[in-house]
């Protein structure tokens, strides 16, 4: 059983891991990720310490719902394309899609997180692991361009400096002739309220790059386009819920700072 010794951002994958899990455990799962079930099962690590709690998993499943959503879009349009998968942690999104054999999807995170990656999944055809930060140039060197790219990253760009992940973006779109990128990110209010969010301070994680809507987004390299910005809390799925949940999310609606703290933008270029 590998034992699981990851700090900072690199344990928050074990939240959303477990969030997973939870829901596929769950009588009537959102995303049923049974690979999060079977990773938790086989992994060594205190499941209590990531911060998730009963009825958190919903967030966890949905987020992954619609970002899963959005990738079989960009595919079913884009049958040969390079999928680059930022910040992948132990997500099963590339089983999950199952893309065509015209697709090569590259899966990466810190070499520490690709480590766990590499003991729970197995091979496939058309996918590879990268272990880098996402921010060293170095590794989208290796990645072939010339095929239209799409890029995913859940729950990444708030652990970037803005900088960094604006210089990230930058390299993406200067290397492929088009794409897109799908990922959410934190407003500014967000990450100044990061010490109420319970799963960063079990991580002992720090959030750093607050996005306020697609104007920040698109002055970050020429020909970028915002072609969606949705609330979290305005995605699809939360109508699938118990009564209890579906008010708090209305309640919560009714406040603009909370409806625009986690946005789900996607990107065109
Ligand atoms: C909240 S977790 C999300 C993981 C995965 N996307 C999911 O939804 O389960 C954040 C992930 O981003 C990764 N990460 C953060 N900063 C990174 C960087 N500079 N380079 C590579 N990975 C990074 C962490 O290691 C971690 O796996």
């Amino acid at each position: 059983m590998p034992k699981v010794r990851l700090t900072g951002e690199r344990a928050t994958m074990l939240a959303t891991l477990y969030g997973r899990a939870l829901d596929a455990r769950s009588p009537r799962p959102l995303l049923n990720d049974t690979m999060a079930l079977d990773a938790v099962e086989q992994l060594d690590f205190d499941a209590a310490a990531t911060g998730v709690r009963r009825g958190d998993h919903v967030t966890f499943a949905l987020r992954g719902r619609h970002l899963d959503s959005w990738t079989r879009e960009f595919l079913a349009s884009h049958p040969a394309a390079t999928v680059l998968h930022l910040g992948c942690g132990l997500d099963s999104r590339v089983y999950r899609v199952a893309p065509g054999p015209g697709v090569r999807w590259f899966d990466v995170d810190y070499p520490d997180v690709i480590d766990l990656r590499r003991q729970l999944y197995p091979p496939r055809d058309g996918y590879q692991m990268i272990a880098s930060s996402v921010t060293d140039p170095a590794w989208l060197e290796d990645v072939p361009t010339g095929l239209p790219v799409l890029v995913v990253a859940e729950g990444l760009t708030m652990y970037l400096e803005e900088a960094d992940g604006r210089a990230l973006f930058r390299r993406i779109v200067d290397r492929f002739p088009h794409g897109q990128f799908i990922f959410d990110a934190f407003s500014t209010r967000g990450i100044k309220l990061q010490k109420i969010n319970k799963i960063v301070r079990a991580a002992g994680a720090t959030l750093r790059w607050g996005v306020d809507g697609c104007s920040d987004l698109e002055s970050i390299a020429p020909g970028l386009r915002c072609a969606s910005a949705v609330g979290a809390l305005d995605i699809d799925g939360y109508d699938e819920l118990g009564a209890g949940y579906r008010t708090l999310v209305r309640a919560a609606r009714l406040l603009p700072f909370l409806r625009r703290m986690s946005v789900y933008y996607r990107l065109e270029f």
